[in-house]
């Protein structure tokens, strides 16, 4: 596995592979990867399989601008020893860890913002977040050039953002949506979960047992209403958890709804002591 460390090393890297006329396939991550992760790079691969091969590039990099003031950047967690390793044994072809000095250079003026999707939702609870992923994703787009890009369902509106984005401007990639991986208890992985306290850890299942009981009644036909009501009552018995934003919202364009006559997302966003869980689950009438 190439490890580049600079946007020029990246270039390098994937020149020589496009010389020789290979796919490239990139999975962006902030680090501290663990099987969510690992289910995004398998996806990504099988995707070059389907078309007979090609590399695979895995970003770490700790974005600094999709973080607000009051945020975690400091404590998020970093282990890039475990990252390579984990990297090399699912057969990655690149790690890419750029600095934050070289992915942005001093008198940058310019962003990326996909501008009704991003101000929504987690967006109206982190100003300024999304903006800084679909910045940093472009940026990411342009250095390494890939033909499709792997994220998360488990980050919804992000996924459905820079669906957004790719559409808007034209952008040569295909975006593919990966599953939520989940721990035995049901608990979505995510880097956050090292930071919970043991009780609040055993606690954060019921983000989905509540999802379960939802997806449950829309399948029967429940109403917007009756769902949304038993969705708070079912997270408020949890004494740790404290709801920051349940919503159910149309599960292509996240557009309100006041029926569920189509497929819907819904949308928790809960946290436990310092840490902001999100889940979410797709469910059809
Ligand atoms: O989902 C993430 O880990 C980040 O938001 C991403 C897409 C790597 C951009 O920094």
């Amino acid at each position: 596995m190439q490890i580049c460390r600079s946007k020029q090393s990246m270039r390098d890297c994937v020149a020589e592979w496009r010389a020789s006329g290979q796919r490239v396939a990139l999975v962006p991550t902030m680090g501290a990867l663990h099987r969510g992760h690992l289910a995004l790079c398998r996806h990504a691969r099988d995707w070059l399989n389907a078309r007979g091969g090609g590399r695979l590039v895995t970003s770490v990099f700790v974005n600094p601008t999709q973080f607000g003031p009051n945020e975690d950047l400091a404590t998020y967690p970093r282990d890039e020893e475990g990252d390579l390793r984990l990297l090399r044994d699912i057969g990655a072809d690149a790690a890419f860890l750029p600095s934050v000095q070289d992915i942005y250079r001093p008198g940058a003026q310019t962003v990326v913002e996909v501008t009704g999707l991003s101000r929504i939702l987690t967006g109206k609870l982190r100003p300024g977040h999304f903006r800084g992923v679909t910045t940093v994703v472009t940026k990411l787009f342009n250095i390494i050039g890939p033909d499709a890009a792997a994220f998360g369902e488990k980050d919804y509106q992000q996924l459905t953002v820079i669906r957004q984005m790719v559409a808007d401007l034209d952008m040569p990639v295909q975006i593919i949506g990966v599953p939520t991986v989940r721990e035995a208890d049901g608990l979505a992985m995510s880097s956050r979960n090292l930071r919970l306290t043991p009780q609040d850890r055993a606690a954060a299942p019921i983000l989905c047992q509540a999802l379960n009981r939802a997806e449950q009644m829309i399948a029967t036909g429940a109403t917007l209403p009756a769902t949304l009501q038993e969705l708070r009552r079912h997270l408020a018995t949890e004494p740790r958890a404290e709801i920051c934003s349940i919503d159910i919202r149309d599960a292509d364009d996240l557009s309100r709804i006041t029926t569920i006559r189509q497929p819907v997302v819904i949308l928790l966003t809960v946290r436990f002591g310092t840490v902001m869980l999100i889940d979410q689950r797709v469910a059809c009438p």
